[in-house]
């Protein structure tokens, strides 16, 4: 072994040794990576090269140089748990709450922003003439499906994934899937006229996504009356949008199918993002479905007791957290839920 040969694996040893301690972050340490064993690194070029000498000296210099590599891919492993360890301390020390920091004078809390926005929901139903009711989040099958006119095993019941609870009989309590069985409530209370907005929690069993969390909320509303009729319905949706979401903001309706209104409609708003010009949030159409609307169907007036030749009436229900998310133009729903202070902080 002559001590030339040495030198060249010793020098690129070294090299990579300097090379590697001036990288501070992963994708640094990547590229430098590549560089030092890569395709084209002055290994692979020396490894090449050694096609061209004598048998006896191929393997000796091709040892040299293999046990090279191994030192420089080791060199490299011990620098990657260095760096990735820092990387994570950087990483925690932006991301850390002070809980611990006092901040001039009184800094009081606020409501949620959910809570804030079905509070101005609200608002605009009670100016528009409408009473606020309320009901149970643990619901019984009756209420939250067979009387709203979806029987047991309805392929409609496929519409919404359902929490169950061990409660009684199976399948026969849950944890409502909507705020529509508050309409059933209401009625069962009172005769008609009725004009009401139910506000609420609702559960569904949906792996949450930018646009949907299993724990949500719905405001519902409820019209019951002498000669009530789908221009009513479009009517008050339309004033509805234009006071909570601002007079360029408009609503329409489209065909739709739901088991307890007929005929029914989904409801759709002006794309708050894009002001119904087309962008990626409404996928170029310019319209954001918010929920769906019809017609009370003469059955769900049945089940209540109410002559549907007398009565007829129109319903609504949409997502609270879905109107804070189009008010305030917030990506990713999820952070409803994340109770961090910077997002609290901010709406
Ligand atoms: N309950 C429906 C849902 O959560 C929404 C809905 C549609 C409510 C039509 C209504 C209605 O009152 O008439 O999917």
């Amino acid at each position: 072994m002559t001590s030339a040969d040495t030198d060249v694996a010793t020098r690129l040893v070294d090299e990579a040794r300097t090379r590697l301690e001036r990288c501070a972050t992963l994708d640094e340490l990547r590229s430098a990576e590549a560089e030092l064993v890569g395709k084209r690194s002055a290994l692979a070029t020396a490894h090449r090269a050694l096609g061209g000498l004598p048998p006896d000296e191929r393997r000796r210099q091709g040892q040299l140089l293999h046990q090279a590599r191994s030192t420089v891919e080791a060199l490299v492993a011990e620098r990657r748990q260095t760096v990735a360890r820092a990387e994570r301390q950087r990483w925690l020390e932006a991301d850390r709450l002070d809980l611990t920091e006092v901040l001039p004078g009184p800094r009081r809390g606020h409501l949620h922003l959910v809570q804030r926005t079905r509070d101005e929901l609200e608002d605009v139903f009670v100016g528009m003439g409408f009473v606020v009711a309320e009901g149970p989040e643990v619901e019984t099958d009756w209420y939250n499906f067979e009387a709203l006119n979806i029987p047991p095993a309805h392929p409609a019941r496929g519409m919404w994934d359902t929490f169950y609870l061990q409660i009684g009989e199976p399948e026969t309590v849950l944890l409502r899937t909507h705020t529509s069985p508050v309409q059933i409530r209401v009625l069962q209370e009172k005769r008609p006229p009725v004009y009401a907005v139910m506000p609420g929690r609702c559960y569904r069993r949906d792996t949450p996504d930018a646009r949907h969390i299993p724990v949500f909320h719905q405001i519902e509303g409820l019209v019951v009356d002498h000669g009530i009729t789908f221009a009513h319905l479009a009517g008050t949706i339309e004033t509805f949008t234009t006071a909570y979401f601002g007079p360029d903001i408009h609503s329409r309706l489209r065909p739709a199918y739901f088991p307890f209104t007929e005929p029914s409609a989904e409801l759709e708003i002006t794309c708050t993002i894009c002001h119904g010009a087309g962008c990626r949030t409404c996928s170029q159409t310019g319209w954001i479905e918010l929920g769906g609307c019809g017609m009370v169907d003469p059955a769900v007036l049945g089940a209540v007791g109410l002559d549907d030749e007398e009565w007829t009436g129109f319903a609504f229900g949409f997502g609270i957290d879905r109107c804070a998310q189009m008010r305030h133009e917030i990506p990713d729903m999820r952070i409803l839920l994340d109770n961090d202070v910077r997002f609290l902080r901010q709406v």
